[in-house]
């Protein structure tokens, strides 16, 4: 055995202990124990090629670099780590590949995507962004009520109308839980609103107060605004009480109506597992009628175990927060947040699992692996995946008049990343994506309003966050 060989087969066969003693570990610690040498602590190379200068003499997509770390390569010059290292941890180094990638370049685009003093100039056109309401608060929802003015609502648990200048707060609206990511979440009207009144929130609720558990748990509730209070409630969607208390973060959720039927999104709670689980209701997304019963056509209604909830409509998401039909196709596009990498765009089609999180491009928020696969039979890979995260949030398509070469684009929006991209599509497939706007905190929400002017709402980080309402407007 040649001897430098030798030398790396006993330091590989220490590795070997030492990965195994401390499994499982942070892929960071992994890096920096078998790869940095070699590649260097940022990937940028060094004995070994760079990772991050985009060249990959062995093939650029995941399988093949998993196949070079497991396998080895040059001779034994890149050691096989196909014994010492699982699936799943080969996976989790090459999201941080990836991270190494692909940060400097979403900083220098963010940077690029900063306006002066409310302009922005990017590729197809210029625009302003005017603020037009904020409050002390994390915005939710926004929509517009036939007289123009906005209704929000705040995860605190607040419905408010504003015409910017003018506030109005709505007393006796339903009491909700909030607690880190999770409280009153999305608000929309009624597509019929201007005849029948209909609200709807989705809101993360306390349950039976004298049980011991909290029982926090998202609900669906329409009610109707009379003399700035609400009435006439209704709770149109509720998990059987043994689902109370999922979790205590991504209960979020996103509504929308598509040709008479209400859509909306519970995230998975916290534990993955359930998102599979058709009796339960976590990690899915669902579809009722107006008024929360549940559609004869439903994928699920004729299922044999008396448990499913026949309300679903998808399963297997990790947590969606943003719907939107693409306009010429008819097709409902979502936005699912993933762990660490793995932001998932998909399209949404009835009783289809989506593979959370048996399968996934992320991986934990601590480095450690969620799953070695990607891609599995009877899972629905998304159309594109976002790794590092971008934290997505809500999608809008535009169709407005104010910025024609824009038409028919997919507006996204993110929290953990902190910008409005626009997507080009060609039919389905995603063909370019640009950062428009990067320095006005965390956006979660695009609305339009009955002109087609687009308002997204956003907030700052920090103990006491401030929310504000943007309004974009084409320069002229
Ligand atoms: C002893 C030095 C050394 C160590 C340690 C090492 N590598 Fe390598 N690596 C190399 C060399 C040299 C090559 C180029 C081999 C070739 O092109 O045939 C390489 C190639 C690669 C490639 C393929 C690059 C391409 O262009 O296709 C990947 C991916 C890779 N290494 C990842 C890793 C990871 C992940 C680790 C840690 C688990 C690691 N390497 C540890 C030396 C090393």
């Amino acid at each position: 055995m040649h001897r430098l060989t030798l030398l790396l087969t006993l330091a590989l066969a220490c590795f070997i202990t030492a990965v195994d003693a401390q499994r499982p570990r942070a892929h960071e610690a992994l890096y920096a124990q078998l790869c940095a040498n070699c590649h260097g602590v940022d990937g940028a190379g060094g004995q070994g090629p760079s990772l991050i200068d985009d060249v990959w003499t062995h093939g650029a997509d995941d399988a093949s670099i998993a196949r070079v770390i497991a396998q080895g390569s040059g001779a034994g010059t890149m050691p096989a780590y196909g014994e010492v290292l699982a699936d799943d941890q080969i996976v989790s180094l090459i999201v941080l590949m990836r991270e190494f990638r692909n940060r400097p370049q979403l900083d220098a685009a963010k940077q690029a995507a900063a306006g002066t003093d409310g302009r922005y100039k990017t590729d197809l056109t210029d625009f302003t962004l005017t603020e037009v309401f904020s409050i002390d608060d994390i915005l939710w929802g926004l929509d517009f009520l036939p007289d123009d003015r906005m209704i929000l609502s705040a995860k605190s648990g607040r419905i408010i109308i504003t015409d910017g200048s003018t506030t109005t707060e709505i007393s006796g609206v339903p009491a909700v839980h909030d607690e880190g990511d999770i409280g009153m979440h999305d608000l929309i009207l009624h597509p019929d609103f201007a005849t029948n009144g209909w609200i709807y929130v989705a809101a993360v609720v306390d349950g039976d107060p004298d049980s011991d558990e909290r029982r926090a748990m998202t609900e669906i509730i329409r009610g109707r605004i009379r003399d700035d209070r609400w009435s006439d409630e209704e709770r149109i969607f509720q998990a059987r009480p043994e689902h109370r208390a999922a979790g205590r973060a991504r209960l979020g959720s996103r509504l929308l109506f598509h040709e008479g039927y209400l859509y909306f999104t519970i995230g998975d709670g916290g534990p993955g597992e359930p998102s599979q689980d058709l009796t339960a209701p976590t990690g899915k997304t669902f579809r009722i009628h107006d008024d929360g019963r549940i559609p004869i056509n439903n994928p699920f209604v004729d299922h044999e175990s008396a448990n499913v909830y026949r309300a679903i409509w998808t399963y297997g998401n990790r947590n969606v927060q943003g719907l939107a039909i693409q306009p010429d196709t008819g097709l409902m596009f979502a936005t699912e947040h993933g762990p660490r990498g793995g932001d998932e765009l998909n399209i949404l089609t009835p009783g289809t699992n989506y593979g959370w999180p048996l399968v996934t491009f992320g991986i934990d928020y601590n480095g450690q692996p969620v799953s070695a696969l990607q891609h599995m039979p009877g899972v629905q890979d998304p159309l594109l995946h976002w790794t590092p995260s971008i934290a997505v949030c809500d999608i809008h398509f535009y169709t407005g008049v104010d910025f024609p070469a824009w038409h028919g684009d997919l507006l996204v929006a993110a929290l953990g990343q902190e910008h409005l991209r626009r997507l080009k599509l060609k039919g389905t497939q995603v063909i370019s994506q640009e950062l428009l706007i990067s320095d006005i905190g965390r956006v979660r929400s695009i609305s339009e309003d009955a002109e087609g002017n687009i308002y997204l709402v956003t907030n700052h980080r920090g103990e006491n966050p401030r929310s504000h309402v943007y309004r974009l407007a084409r320069k002229h």
